[in-house]
C-alpha cells in the first residue's frame, strides 16, 4: 500500500510540474494511459488472490480517482492562467487619440436610432432604457409567455452560468432576446400614463444574411386608460411615412400572434420590386416591418397594473432591418465587421442629417 502512496506522491508531483496543457497531457498519459504506470499496476491484479486484489482493486481505483482529479484541477488553474496572459497582451488602449488622418463616421445603426427617437420625441415618447443581461422572469414569463414555450428554449436564446445565489426557472439569467423586457422595467417603475420608446441591443443565437447574434430593436409603450388600436395604429403609419419619407406610404396591419399583446398585429409597408430593385412606396408588394399589438391584460397584471383601469398599446421592430430598407444595404452581417470602407461608404458625418424630421 505504501508503494500506492509513493506513486501518487509522484505522479502529484508531476501533475504539479507541468506548466502547460500539453505537459499535463503527457503526465496524464503516462500515468493514466494505456501504457500508463496505474494501468500496468491495474494489469498485474489478476495474479492477485482473491482478497488482496480486492483491497489493491479499490485503492488503484481511488488513485486513479484521485490523480484524475488532481489534473483536472491543473488545468483548469493552468487554461485560465493562459486566457489572462493572452488578454494581457492583447490589451489595447481605447483612450489614445485616434490617428489625425482617420476620420470618423457616425455608425448607420445610431443615425437610425437617433432619426426614430426624433419622430417619436414629436409625438411625446421618451426614451427608456433596460439591462441586457436580465432573467427569465422579465424576458419571458412576465410578458405571458407559458413555461413551456419553444423561444425560451436554447436554441436561439444565449443563458448564463447559473448564479449560485439565484434559484428556479424565473431567476435564470440570459441575454435579453427582445426589447420587450423594458416594457416590464418600465411598467413595474412608473404609474400609467406611459409613453416610451425603447432602443437597444438584442441577443439570439443565429447567423446569416438576415441574422446577426447581437442586434437592436426599438420597442414602444403606451398605457393610459383610453388607448385602443386605432390609436396604435395612426401612431405606426405615421411614424413609417416619416422614417421613410414617403408621404402617401401604403400600409397594412395583419392578424398576427405573440404571447404579450392581444390582439396582435404585424405591419406591412407598400413597396415595388420591378426590374430587381426595391422600392419603398406605392407598388403591387408588401414588406413587412414590425410586430404590433394591444398589451395583453395578464403582462398589466404581472407588472402591477390594474387591467380593469388601464390599457395600451406596444410595438417592436428590428432597427438593422429598417436600416436595410431605408439606406439600400444589402447584408445585415456588414453592419458589424468594422470595415472601414464600408463605413466610409455607409456611414454618416456628424453634420449631415438625412432625414427632414432632424433638421
Ligand atoms: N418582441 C417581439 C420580437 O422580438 C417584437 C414585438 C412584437 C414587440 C409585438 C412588441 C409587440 O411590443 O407588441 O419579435
Amino acid at each position: 500500500m505504501s508503494n500506492i502512496d509513493a506513486l501518487k506522491k509522484e505522479i502529484v508531483e508531476t501533475v504539479q510540474a507541468a506548466n502547460d496543457i500539453a505537459s499535463l497531457e503527457e503526465v496524464r498519459v503516462s500515468a493514466l494511459g494505456k501504457k500508463g504506470k496505474v494501468t500496468g499496476l491495474m494489469q498485474t491484479l489478476g495474479q492477485l488472490s482473491p482478497e488482496q486484489r480486492k483491497e489493491m482493486g479499490q485503492a488503484l481505483n481511488r488513485l486513479k480517482d484521485e490523480i484524475t482529479a488532481e489534473i483536472e484541477t491543473r488545468a483548469a488553474l493552468l487554461k485560465s492562467a493562459a486566457l489572462n496572459e493572452r488578454l494581457q497582451k492583447e490589451k489595447v488602449d481605447i483612450t489614445l487619440s485616434p490617428r489625425p488622418q482617420g476620420k470618423g463616421t457616425i455608425h448607420p445603426i445610431s443615425q437610425t436610432i437617433e432619426e426614430m427617437i426624433v419622430i417619436f420625441a414629436e409625438m411625446g415618447f421618451s426614451v427608456a432604457e433596460g439591462p441586457e443581461i436580465e432573467d427569465d422572469f422579465h424576458n419571458f414569463t412576465a410578458l405571458n409567455f407559458p413555461p413551456e414555450h419553444p423561444a425560451r428554449q436554447m436554441h436561439d436564446t444565449f443563458y448564463l452560468p447559473d448564479a449560485p445565489d439565484k434559484k428556479g426557472l424565473e431567476a435564470r439569467r440570459l441575454l435579453r432576446t427582445h426589447t420587450s423586457t423594458v416594457q416590464v422595467h418600465v411598467m413595474q417603475e412608473q404609474k400609467p400614463p406611459i409613453r416610451v420608446i425603447i432602443p437597444g441591443r438584442t441577443f439570439r443565437s443565429d447567423y446569416d444574411m438576415t441574422h446577426t447574434p447581437m442586434f437592436h430593436q426599438i420597442e414602444g409603450l403606451l398605457i393610459d386608460k383610453s388607448a385602443h388600436m386605432g390609436h396604435l395604429k395612426g401612431c405606426l403609419i405615421e411614424f413609417c411615412r416619416k422614417f421613410f419619407e414617403v408621404d402617401d406610404l401604403p400600409t397594412r396591419f395583419r392578424p398576427s400572434f405573440f404571447p404579450f399583446t392581444e390582439p396582435s398585429a404585424e405591419m406591412d409597408i407598400g413597396c415595388s420590386r420591378e426590374g430587381g430593385e426595391l422600392k419603398i412606396g406605392a407598388g403591387k408588394d408588401w414588406l413587412e416591418i414590425l410586430g404590433c399589438g394591444m398589451v395583453h391584460p395578464n403582462v398589466l397584471k404581472n407588472c402591477g397594473i390594474d387591467p380593469n383601469e388601464y390599457q395600451g398599446f406596444a410595438f417592436g421592430m428590428g432597427v438593422e432591418r429598417v436600416a436595410m430598407l431605408k439606406y439600400g444595404i444589402p447584408d445585415l452581417r456588414t453592419f458589424f465587421e468594422s470595415d472601414l470602407r464600408w463605413l466610409k461608404h455607409y456611414g454618416f458625418g456628424p453634420l449631415e442629417q438625412p432625414n427632414p424630421a432632424l433638421s
